[in-house]
This record gives structure tokens, C-alpha cells and sequence, in this order.
């Protein structure tokens, strides 16, 4: 059944765990996230971004998630817009029928330019008010997603700032975070704590400098009844890089956000966290390994099925590893 998101994470927070928030675009990457949650016993949350309904169209998006309640209609589910760059699209996503959005006023409408702090609370609070009129779900961000070894933002796939970063705006800051939520009343905080979208976030496996779980536990502190999410956080698994390189493909040496991380920032305080690249390298590697071993095939579904039944083995590993076993 369709649900908010506070509903969700007011139970996360009350039983102690995290729910992974899985970008989707396809079908497959639909009955991966629902047949993993199925198997567990899992709560869902499916998120779509801009650059989802773009490529699948807002009609695909919204019928692929009805489909998935439909399918699977005693799991939970929540229909949330991922990174929604104005209060515009935001309402969008509400007519469509999204039971949750992310209002990102970190950055502007261009989603290049750093915003304000004042621009931030004022369409961020702009959201929450038409939102909250319809029992709708709101997340805002505050600080910027970025690496704290370049000190540069996060950009990826042409969305995003490279711009150079004061320490100030890639780690949120306690006190401001408190006025946000105060001045906003949303439901759930983004925060900035050195990671970013995509599959090179660190050069080397992190640790606390240039990964500030440190930073949650302050904030944590200072809002305990906020409910905090962490953007940027695929563990980029070593051995999917492995089989890609050994298939054809070249990616560089990188590093994601361990799970033992994620975990440790689970017990104070995250309850949603966003995952969009593992999912992409679980199928990459598998149809890129697929291809490689078998040259004459070109059934799509022969290469796509391997391809979804790796992406629901990411998927089950992150809902038994953050603790949504028997939670949905
Ligand atoms: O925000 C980043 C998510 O990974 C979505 O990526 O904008 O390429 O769909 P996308
Ligand atoms: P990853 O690129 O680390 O999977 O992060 C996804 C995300 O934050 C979507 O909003
Ligand atoms: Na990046
Ligand atoms: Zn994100």
C-alpha cells in the first residue's frame, strides 16, 4: 500500500534501523528493489529523480510504481521525488500522485549555483506548506553534497557544482541545521557529511576526515526528533569494479561509503539512505560479464534477467544490513 514517508521513518526511528531509498528509472530495477523487499520483509522506498522521468517519461514512472503496488500490495511503499530543484517540480510530483519529494534548496533552480541559506529555508518551507495540505512527505538538504579531500561539490552526470567548497558548506552545521527544521517543519533532513553522488566518491577506502560520521552524531545531538538522510551513500563494492574491468570495462580505482558506516550512523539518527550506483554497477557487471561469456546472444531479457536478479541481490543485502528485516 501507498504510504507517507513519515510513516516509515517515525517507525524506523522507533525500532532503530534504516531504510535504503532506491533510485529507479526501468522495470527491472523495479521488480529487483520489490522482490528483494518481498524476500525480507522490508518496507520500500522508491525514488524517482528528474532525470527518471525524463528517461522513462512521467507516465512510465508513475505506472511502473502502481504496478509494483499492485504486485506487491502488503508492502509499504512510498513514492518519493528524488532532488526536486524547485517548488514547481515539486508540485508536479505531487499531482502525479508521489506521496513524498525532496525539496533541494542547497542549490539553486539551475542546480549548479550555491543558494542561500535565506533562498533555502523560503522554498523549502514553500514545499512543506502545499505538501503537508495533502498528507505529503517532505526531505530538504542542508549543505552541500562534496569531497572533502578535493574540496570541490559534487557533480556528476552533468547535475551538480563543481565549484570549490568551503569546509563551512560541505559539512552541515548543528546549529543552522536546528533553525532549518524549526523554520521549515519538514520531515526529514539531507545532510552534507564529505559524500557525494555517484561512483567516485573517495580516492582511497575512508575515514574520518574525509568522512564525517562524527558530524551525524552532532547533529543528531542538537535535533534527536529529525529524522536525517544520507545522500551519496553506494558502498561502491570492489568486486562489481572487478568483474566490470574483467569484462571490457574501465573504471578507475574508486571507494564508496563502507556499510559498516552506514550502520554506525544508523544508531544516530539516519533513517534514509540513498542509493542509486550500486544498484547501476550490480548491472553493469552483470550484463557486461553476460555478453562477454555468451557472444551470441541478444534476447535483451536473456542478459537483463542476470542483470535484475544482481541488482535484488544489492538490494537484500542493504535491507538485511541496515536492520528492515521484518520491518514492512
Ligand atoms: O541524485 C542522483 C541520483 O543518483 C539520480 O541520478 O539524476 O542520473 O537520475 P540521475
Ligand atoms: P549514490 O550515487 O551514492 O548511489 O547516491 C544516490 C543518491 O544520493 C540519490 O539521491
Ligand atoms: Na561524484
Ligand atoms: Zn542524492
Amino acid at each position: 500500500a501507498l504510504v507517507s514517508m513519515r510513516e516509515l521513518l517515525d517507525h524506523a526511528a522507533a525500532h532503530g534501523y534504516g531504510i535504503p531509498a532506491f533510485n529507479v528509472n526501468n522495470l527491472e530495477q523495479v521488480q529487483a528493489v520489490m522482490s528483494a523487499a518481498d524476500e525480507v520483509g522490508a518496507p520500500v522506498i522508491l525514488q524517482a529523480s528528474a532525470g527518471a522521468r525524463k528517461y522513462a517519461g512521467e507516465p512510465f514512472i508513475k505506472h511502473l510504481i502502481q504496478a509494483a503496488l499492485e504486485a506487491y500490495p502488503k508492502i509499504p511503499l512510498v513514492m518519493h521525488q528524488d532532488h526536486g530543484q524547485s517548488p514547481d517540480v515539486c508540485q508536479g510530483a505531487i499531482n502525479l500522485g508521489f506521496s513524498s519529494v525532496m525539496m533541494d534548496g542547497s542549490l539553486k533552480a539551475d542546480g549548479k549555483t550555491i543558494a542561500d541559506y535565506d533562498y533555502n529555508v523560503d522554498v523549502t518551507r514553500q514545499v512543506v506548506d502545499m505538501a503537508h495540505a495533502t498528507g505529503v512527505t517532505v526531505e530538504g538538504e542542508l549543505g552541500c553534497l562534496g569531497s572533502l579531500e578535493t574540496m570541490k561539490g559534487d557533480k556528476e552526470d552533468g547535475h551538480g557544482t563543481e565549484a570549490t567548497m568551503t569546509l563551512d558548506q560541505l559539512l552541515t552545521d548543528p546549529e543552522q541545521a536546528a533553525d532549518f527544521v524549526q523554520r521549515t517543519q519538514l520531515d526529514a533532513l539531507a545532510i552534507a557529511i564529505g559524500t557525494s553522488h555517484g561512483a567516485y566518491k573517495f580516492t582511497r577506502k575512508p575515514t574520518g576526515d574525509i568522512l564525517a560520521i562524527g558530524r551525524i552524531k552532532e547533529i543528531h545531538r542538537r535535533i534527536p526528533n529529525t529524522h536525517l538522510v544520507m545522500h551519496g551513500s553506494s558502498s561502491v563494492p570492489q568486486d562489481l569494479l572487478a568483474i566490470i574491468r574483467a569484462h571490457g570495462g574501465a573504471m578507475k580505482e574508486t571507494y564508496g561509503v563502507p556499510v559498516e558506516e552506514i550502520q554506525e550512523a544508523i544508531k544516530h539518527g539516519v533513517r534514509k539512505i540513498n542509493i542509486d550506483t550500486d544498484i547501476r554497477l550490480a548491472m553493469t557487471a552483470a550484463i557486461r560479464q553476460y555478453l562477454f561469456e555468451n557472444p551470441d546472444k541478444f534476447d535483451p531479457r536473456d542478459y537483463l534477467k542476470p542483470a535484475r536478479e544482481a541488482a535484488k541481490q544489492i538490494c537484500r543485502q542493504r535491507y538485511l544490513q541496515f536492520g528492515c528485516e521484518g520491518q514492512g
